[in-house]
């Protein structure tokens, strides 16, 4: 065993109430990975942010090549070796590639010289293995691209322990093998990695080492090949599971409730056609930025189509903004709560009851606000959401904790037609399991359900049609029980010879 570059040794923290950590310890070993795994509200983020110097421990140390270390900051953090990369990229959209990279060079005199800074961001870039050229402005990258850059922003710096919190969440598959190929790049380096993912395959795939957390405290580390999958879910959340992700069998479905016919907006995606019934769950798979999202976003009157038909229930309909969307009965559940999903300053109960504000408030226009809690506390326990009370605003709930609230308001304004884009997205595996059953359940009420998902797992055993996207247009379809991982991504990523299919 070599020496750790990075141990935390019986670290706690608490806030307010919460005891996010409890006497935990980990410790990283160079040109290792090494994944750590718990349920939403373990305590993960909240350890990271620990080691990058954005909050500090009420108690336990860190220790840094053999020597005690205090960060106050993350430039400290990063001056000692540590970079961390979020599930949300953090790039300037107004620089360039080469800009973005060494961004964090403080110590380089004003005057650049454009030459160098070019070359040598090629160099850092070659180092992972990718093609980006440095050129380009931050703006035009998909998500992938900007973590790469982030990427090549952590090794320009010398990191010799490379933080991932979920990075893969927003990830395509074909992505994530990218991503998996610069781990491995860097662990060959001798840089240690700490991977965090609620995609079990991934870390089974990826990671050396893994460590269990549960409520902040450790559970278990391990090498990889000494545990099994069942084992670490039954250590995470303290019990064993069974069943889980397992094909349902279709559920009977109705009459068609929407029909879409032709539909093209410039830029987004051309001539996409396509039907869904009454009971009927169809899932948009692709890569990202193959224009799914696009497609949901005019469904749902955020962003109009330039030309095409829409029909809900037979009749041919406009829909201009989100409100007269919800007034056909569409509800959206955006993979981008921050933008599009939640307000993080509101509390639990405000933010589940905001879109049927209307339907809690009397004859006097007042809200009641019973009625509102009481509907919230359903939501709680159908979800699992973890939180001390529901007047707590979503901004300080772990993220997984965040996304199903962002559900559990959508699922209120009880919808005719569900899009939901991303719905497990940063969701441990047992509630992931429970948001499958509510959408089953309420494709079985009768609710038609679209679901885009980069997750192929979870695709295929919800969906009982599979429509494949890729650069906006629509490339094949299949019927659920026909669908595979191979063909699938096939379809999705353009492998040669699937034309004819
Ligand atoms: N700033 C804060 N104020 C109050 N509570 C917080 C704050 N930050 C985190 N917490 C709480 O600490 C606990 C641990 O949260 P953390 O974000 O570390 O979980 P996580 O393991 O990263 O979960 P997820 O998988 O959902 O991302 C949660 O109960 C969370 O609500
Ligand atoms: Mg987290």
């Amino acid at each position: 065993m070599t020496a750790p570059v990075l141990e935390m040794r019986e670290i706690s923290k608490a806030f307010g109430d919460t005891h996010a950590l409890d006497a935990f310890s980990i410790a990283l070993e160079p040109g290792t990975i090494h994944a750590l795994v718990g349920e939403n509200g373990a305590g993960k983020s909240t350890l990271i942010k620990m080691m990058m110097g954005i909050h500090q421990p009420d108690a336990g140390s860190m220790v840094v090549n053999g020597r005690e270390v205090t960060f106050r900051t993350t430039q400290e953090a990063q001056a000692a070796g540590l970079a961390a990369i979020y599930q949300e990229p953090m790039v300037f959209p107004d620089l360039d590639v080469a800009e973005n990279i060494f961004i964090n060079h403080h110590d380089r005199p004003s005057f650049v010289r454009w030459r160098d800074l070019y070359e040598e961001a090629a160099a850092v870039i070659d180092r992972l293995g990718v093609l980006v050229d440095p050129r380009r402005p931050a703006s035009s990258l998909t998500l992938a691209e900007q973590q790469t850059v982030e990427i090549a922003r952590a090794i320009s710096l010398d990191a010799r322990v490379l933080i991932m919190d979920e990075p893969s969440a927003s990830l395509s598959d074909y992505e994530v093998r990218r991503l998996f190929g610069i781990a491995r790049a860097l662990r060959a380096e001798g840089v240690a990695v700490l991977y965090i993912s609620h995609r079990l395959e991934e870390v089974f795939e990826i990671a050396d080492t893994v460590t269990v957390m549960r409520d902040g405290k450790h559970v278990s580390t391990r090498p990889i090949a000494e545990i099994t999958e069942e084992r670490v879910v039954a250590e995470m959340v303290g019990r064993d599971m069974q069943g889980r992700f397992k094909r349902m069998p279709s559920a009977q479905t109705g009459n068609v409730l929407l029909r879409v016919d032709g539909l093209s907006r410039a830029g987004a995606f051309h001539d996409i056609s396509f039907t869904v019934s009454e009971g009927e769950i169809v899932c948009f798979s692709g890569l990202v930025g193959a224009g799914r999202t696009d497609v949901a976003l005019a469904l749902f009157g955020i962003a109009p189509p330039d030309s095409g038909r829409i029909e809900i229930a037979g009749k041919p309909v406009t829909i201009a903004s989100p409100a007269a969307a919800q007034r056909h009965g569409i509800a959206y559940v955006s993979e981008d709560r921050r933008k599009l999903g939640i307000a993080m300053a509101e509390t639990i109960t405000a933010n589940i009851t905001l879109p049927m504000l209307d339907s809690y408030c009397n004859a006097l226009g007042l809200v009641d606000k019973r009625a509102e809690t009481a509907d919230a506390e359903v939501f709680r326990e159908r979800l699992d959401i973890r939180a001390a009370d529901l007047d707590m605003t979503v901004g300080t709930l772990s993220g997984g904790n965040q996304q199903k609230v962002m559900l559990a308001k959508w699922l209120n304004t009880k919808p005719k037609l569900l899009l939901v884009d991303e719905p497990t997205r940063g969701i441990d595996i047992g509630a992931k399991a429970e948001v499958h059953r509510i959408i089953r359940d309420l494709a079985a009420q009768g609710v038609a359900i679209v679901i885009i998902s980069s997750d192929l797992p979870e695709v295929l055993s919800l969906a009982d049609r599979v429509i494949v996207m890729r650069e906006g247009r629509f490339v094949g379809e299949f019927q659920g029980e026909e669908a595979t991982d191979e063909s699938v991504m096939r379809l999705a990523v353009g492998a040669s010879g699937d034309e004819a299919a």
